[in-house]
């Protein structure tokens, strides 16, 4: 373990009535990291952050903070702050006394609160803002207050949970960059909670992806996104194919039919295993050039690269190029040893990674203003 461990979470099971909702959670958090608990809805990612606050007590399990246990702090005693989705701010209280408020139940003096005040308003690009009725701000304005609001009181830790599940997509963009910005230039330790993986890898300087209130992979970015453990991180992280294979020794694994050269090793010979390949590593080439064959089913313009879906012998791949294809095609494909990443088969072996029922229905779903309504519930 590292010594600049501010947050350890040690074994943290929580349930409600039969219920398993966090099955031994263990997790540090370094003091001014940026780290993300990525998940689908239900997977506990906002009961871990109520576990951190203090509004959840854990049925088993320490949490310990600089070194010191703090199960039985209180919430209001923690150096923790939280910003929700539905980030509530007082409606009666203009800008500068929203933001004022945590100071004055701090019995700051005044002086203190102008100044930290203004610091703060600058800090959110609000400058002028202090007489405004927060009700006649915009969604993006009213987020942040609520950030100067909860950065105000200066507390060593920031939860964030869903902060931006609220706004369009476009002001979303905007926000995450400011909000980086700002961990980056006040040096504090965030703990941020989405269901977005874009947002999670532009993001965090760590990701940990739970399901099922088990804790999948922690990693960086790149790591997650290059080394998925298993095939739920793999199809949760980007698009993923996942196919079955055979290890057939050391660098060098069979599936759909062909062997290939990869650059993984350290399994059992003839080990069978799930093989990711990422849509944008395989590139498309006459077919007797390419390893495998298949025909194009679905051909949609993405802007950047056409996304294809391919059949190859029965299994879909998804397959980005920049070369226009047309449905009924025969195409070969190749894929460089670097493309490939074998996987230990797990429970999530076989549920994901097959194209077959994809459809443009499935990308609109998965556009974060659309399902903001249907997180929000759960905070
Ligand atoms: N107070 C509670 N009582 C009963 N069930 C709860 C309670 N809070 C959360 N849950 C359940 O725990 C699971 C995880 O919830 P949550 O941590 O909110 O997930 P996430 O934030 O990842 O969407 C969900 O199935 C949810 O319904
Ligand atoms: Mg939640």
């Amino acid at each position: 373990m590292e010594n600049n461990v501010l947050i350890d979470l040690k074994n943290i099971c929580v349930s409600f009535g039969d219920d398993q909702i966090l099955k031994s959670i263990n997790l540090y958090i370094r003091d001014g990291e940026f780290l993300t608990l990525l998940g689908p809805s239900g997977c506990g990612k906002t009961t871990t952050l109520r576990v951190i606050a203090g509004f959840q007590s854990p049925d088993t399990g320490d949490v310990v903070f600089e070194g010191k246990r703090i199960n039985d702090v209180p919430a209001h005693k923690r150096q923790v702050n939280t910003i929700f989705q539905r980030y509530a701010l007082f409606p009666h209280l203009n800008v500068y006394d929203n933001i004022a408020f945590g100071l004055r139940i701090k019995k700051e003096k005044e002086n203190v609160i102008a100044e930290r005040v203004t610091e703060m308003l600058s800090l959110v690009n609000l400058k002028g803002f202090e007489r405004r009725a927060v009700s006649s701000l915009s969604g993006g304005q009213q987020q942040r207050v609520a950030i100067a609001r909860a950065l105000a009181v200066r507390p060593k830790v920031l939860l964030l949970d869903e902060p931006l599940g609220a706004l369009d997509l476009k002001l979303r963009k905007d926000m995450q960059v400011e909000l980086k910005k700002i961990q980056q230039s006040l040096g504090i330790t965030f703990i941020y909670v989405t269901h977005d993986q874009e947002e999670a890898l532009s993001m965090s300087d760590t990701i940990v992806v739970m399901d099922n209130g088990v804790i999948q992979q922690i990693g960086s970015p790149t790591d997650i996104y290059n080394e998925p453990k298993n095939a739920f991180v793999a199809d949760f992280i980007g698009e993923s194919n996942i196919v079955d294979g055979v290890m057939l020794k050391d660098c060098v694994v069979e599936f759909s039919g062909h062997r290939f050269e990869c650059l993984d090793k350290g399994f059992a010979e003839n080990e069978d295993v799930d093989v990711v390949v990422r849509p944008e590593d395989v590139d498309v080439v006459a077919t007797d050039k390419g390893m495998l064959k298949g025909i194009v089913t679905s051909v949609t313009f993405k802007g950047v690269h056409y996304e294809i879906i391919v059949d190859i012998g029965g299994f879909k791949w998804m397959i980005q190029t920049t070369d226009k294809q047309d449905v009924g095609d025969k195409i070969g494909l190749f894929i460089e040893p670097d493309a490939i990443h074998i996987m230990k088969k797990s429970e999530y072996s076989g549920k994901y990674g097959d194209f077959s029922s994809f459809s443009e229905e499935f990308d609109e779903l998965s556009q974060p203003d659309l399902v903001a309504e249907d997180s929000e519930d759960e905070n």
